[in-house]
């Protein structure tokens, strides 16, 4: 079995640095593919209320017969409960068939609507019951994290934020992690869009390690420390997306790969302003 490094959260809990996430995967799909992950090798789920699947991924989880504490589920509260949280997370564990989830995040900031602040007082109080064990953000920006940080005495364990090589907002992972938050990519093989797989960067490391890009892609990030979850519906992509334990990139080829940056302009999803409620 692949060994898979953990990454120390500030709450003294750790994480496995590589998961499996189910963005888009049909609800109807999903046992039968986060099973395939789970028979990979996969010990982390990364779901969300929002992705109506969160039910799939509870079963095969219950159909694996893998120890609980053996798997790391991450949910997600989605922007319209807020105000909410604690009802909110009930629903994702009833339908999930779990009494705890490993981490639970606020999915998006959601600054027109101003209910952030109280929404992370809930999780703490979630987390305090021993509802999670772990409380995070996704796609804070250091405005909307400085602002927790004013307000209450919890600091974020993770932000989970878009991360690829077409988009390196490096001064919002540096800024998270000196106070002490763990950075995880979404979107890290940046969905696969804008010919991001046959850069000659990639394709040209991949020939090297005899692999192909995805995999190198997900090297970069990991030797970068950040934490991923590539999503696939493809048995084939799900095992080789696992295999990046075996080989490592060189200085010159994570430099190459970091330089395919292109700012703002990288985008493939929202940006964090723009997100606003359900
Ligand atoms: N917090 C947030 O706001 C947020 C937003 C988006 C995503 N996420 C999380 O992050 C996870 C990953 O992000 P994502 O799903 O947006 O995108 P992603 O993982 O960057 O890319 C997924 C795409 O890449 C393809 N792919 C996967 N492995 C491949 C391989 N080895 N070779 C070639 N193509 C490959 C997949 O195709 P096939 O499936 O057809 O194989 C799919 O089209 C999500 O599932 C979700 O858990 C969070």
């Amino acid at each position: 079995m692949t060994r898979i490094p953990r990454i120390p959260l500030n709450d003294g809990t750790s994480i496995p640095q590589l998961g499996f996430g189910v963005c888009l995967i049909d609800p109807a799909e999903t046992e039968r593919i986060v099973s395939v992950a789970l028979e990979a090798g996969y010990r982390h789920i990364d779901t969300a209320a929002i992705y109506g699947n969160e039910e799939g991924v509870g079963r095969a989880i219950a159909a694996s017969g893998i120890p609980r504490d053996e798997i790391y589920v991450t949910t997600k509260l989605w922007n319209d409960r807020h105000g909410d949280a604690d009802a909110a997370l009930a629903g994702s564990l009833d339908r999930l068939g779990l009494d705890h989830v490993d981490l639970y995040l606020i999915h998006w900031p959601c600054p027109a609507q101003d209910r952030y602040v109280e929404a992370w007082r809930s999780l703490i109080e979630l987390r305090e019951r021993g509802l999670t064990a772990s409380i995070g953000v996704s796609n804070f920006l250091p405005t909307h994290l400085e602002r927790l940080e004013m307000a209450t005495p919890v600091t974020p364990a993770v932000n989970q934020i878009e991360l690829h090589p077409f988009f390196q907002p490096w001064k919002d992972i540096d800024t998270a992690r000196a106070h002490g938050t763990k950075v995880q990519a979404w979107a890290p093989l940046g969905q696969g869009k804008n010919g991001l797989l046959s850069q000659p960067e990639l394709v040209d490391a991949a020939v090297a390690h005899g692999v192909s890009p995805a995999p190198v892609v997900l090297r970069w990030h990991l030797q970068n420390g950040i934490i991923v979850f590539p999503k696939s519906q493809t048995p084939a992509r799900i095992r080789e997306n696992i295999d990046i334990f075996d080989f490592e990139l060189t200085d010159a080829e994570m430099s190459a790969i970091t330089s395919l940056d292109e700012g703002e302009d990288g985008r493939v999803g929202s940006h964090p302003l723009d997100a606003g409620p359900a």
